[in-house]
């Protein structure tokens, strides 16, 4: 494949994240409940993580829950962690069959149990899957998560288990919870807003930002695959010149 300079594009990326935005709007469009948008989503969250799959994205996070997504309508939370619940019971054996490996980022512990029960069982019953990771963020948010990882350092190096004078960012990406995969290189939002809303704050410092207005619930397959085209005719320079980067 060749871009617009004729130069051979990049892979596909090897991580993608995706705030799934636009639900709700999605919803109320249409004169229904947002947790109707919600169980749309889901259909989509299926569809996408098959072509990621079938076009060799090694892992895609999904934004499916923030942490300030404890504050909406408690109904709307009920509906969202009962219908995450069901869908991964019901999905475990399609993962199973696609090599896909099911993991999730955040302070999971303030799930209600059952959601989290299943969420654990599809973990264990997709570990030995060597094909996609799909990650779920789940009562996530970044800040969160870095002053977590800033505590755990903390108390390491007080426990002399670190050296204080050898922290560095490696040192800090290995804390996060994201520490076995490599930085996103595509960061997709849908539902049209140009935020980032506390996600993976640390690991999109170099990400390509992909914003479309379709709302998550009419996001395609073909959707995603021109958000992949987009990504592969841009030139990522990581702070170096355009020259130094063609050079390379
Ligand atoms: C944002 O839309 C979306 C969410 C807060 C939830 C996304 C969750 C899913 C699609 C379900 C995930 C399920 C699994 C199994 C991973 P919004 O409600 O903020 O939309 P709005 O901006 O239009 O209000």
């Amino acid at each position: 494949m060749m871009n617009e300079t004729g130069k051979a594009t990049r892979q596909v990326p090897s991580h993608v994240a995706i705030i799934m935005d636009g639900n709700g709007r999605w919803a109320q469009a249409r004169g229904l409940d947002r947790s109707q948008g919600h169980v749309e989503g889901v259909n989509t969250v299926r569809r996408i993580t098959e072509v990621a799959s079938e076009m060799g994205v090694k892992y895609l996070t999904l934004y499916a829950f923030s942490m300030e997504n404890w504050n909406r309508p408690k109904d709307e939370v009920d509906a969202l962690m009962h219908l995450i619940g069901i869908a991964i019971e019901r999905e475990t054996p399609d993962l199973i069959k696609n090599n896909v490996r099911l993991t999730m980022i955040g302070d999971v512990e303030r799930m209600p149990s059952e959601a989290l029960d299943r969420l654990r069982g599809c973990i264990a019953r997709t570990s030995h899957c060597t094909g996609l990771n799909l990650n779920l963020a789940l009562s996530y948010s970044a800040r969160w998560e870095i002053a977590d990882a800033a505590r755990r350092i903390a108390y390491d190096a007080l426990a002399g288990k670190i050296d204080a004078a050898e922290i560095n960012e490696a040192t800090v990406s290995s804390y996060l919870t994201t520490a076995s995969m490599p930085d996103p290189d595509l960061l997709i939002r849908t539902g049209g807003d140009l935020r980032i809303s506390n996600f993976l704050l640390w690991q999109i410092a170099y990400a390509e930002i992909y914003v479309t207005p379709t709302y998550w619930p009419d996001f395609t397959k073909d959707a995603f695959r021109e958000a992949l085209a987009q990504f592969g005719k841009r030139e990522r320079r990581f702070g170096l010149t355009g020259e130094q980067i063609r050079a390379i």
